[in-house]
């Protein structure tokens, strides 16, 4: 199954241009409750962020403008995907490692989170992701 989850947001357009409108509460094609909004934007050339996988958060990627490149690992495959849509999000799962690479000079990257910050929920370091995520995946089959 692939780790490429798609959100799909109605768009609000008229001669004027597009307009996406997400109402907390409201929101049916995010499969969680927004707790916080955050965005990365005029990301240095070159630079690559992410590098981290959480416990427990879900979000949701939109790249509103420009584009990136985003890699998802679950700890069995490794997938990448472009962002470069203001009316698609990528889920992101717990347990997921992400990296985000690439990112165009013009790139604004909103993120939808699922809980407040806590930097107790971020693991930082792949090797300790790849045997939690191994430890979840045994004790999910046993
Ligand atoms: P981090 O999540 O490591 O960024 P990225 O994954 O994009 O490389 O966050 C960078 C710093 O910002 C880190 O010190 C934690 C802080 N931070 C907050 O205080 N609140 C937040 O909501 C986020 C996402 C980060």
């Amino acid at each position: 199954m692939s780790l490429v989850k798609w959100v799909d947001f109605q768009t609000l357009g008229d001669e004027r241009g597009s307009l996406v409108a997400l109402e907390i509460g409201q929101e049916k094609a995010v499969p969680f409750d927004i707790q916080r909004v955050y965005y990365i934007y005029r990301t240095a050339s070159g630079v690559s962020r992410g590098y981290h996988a959480h416990k427990a958060l879900k979000q949701v990627a939109i790249c509103v403008a420009g584009s990136c490149r985003m890699v998802l690992d679950d700890g069995r495959t490794r997938e990448e995907i472009w962002l470069d849509c203001p009316t698609r999000g990528l889920l992101i799962d717990s347990m997921v490692w992400r990296e985000m690479h690439d990112f165009s000079n013009d790139c604004v990257l909103l993120v939808l989170a699922s809980e407040h910050y806590d930097e107790s929920d971020y693991i930082r370091d792949y090797d300790d992701f790849k045997r939690l995520s191994r430890d979840a995946l045994h004790s999910s089959v046993s």
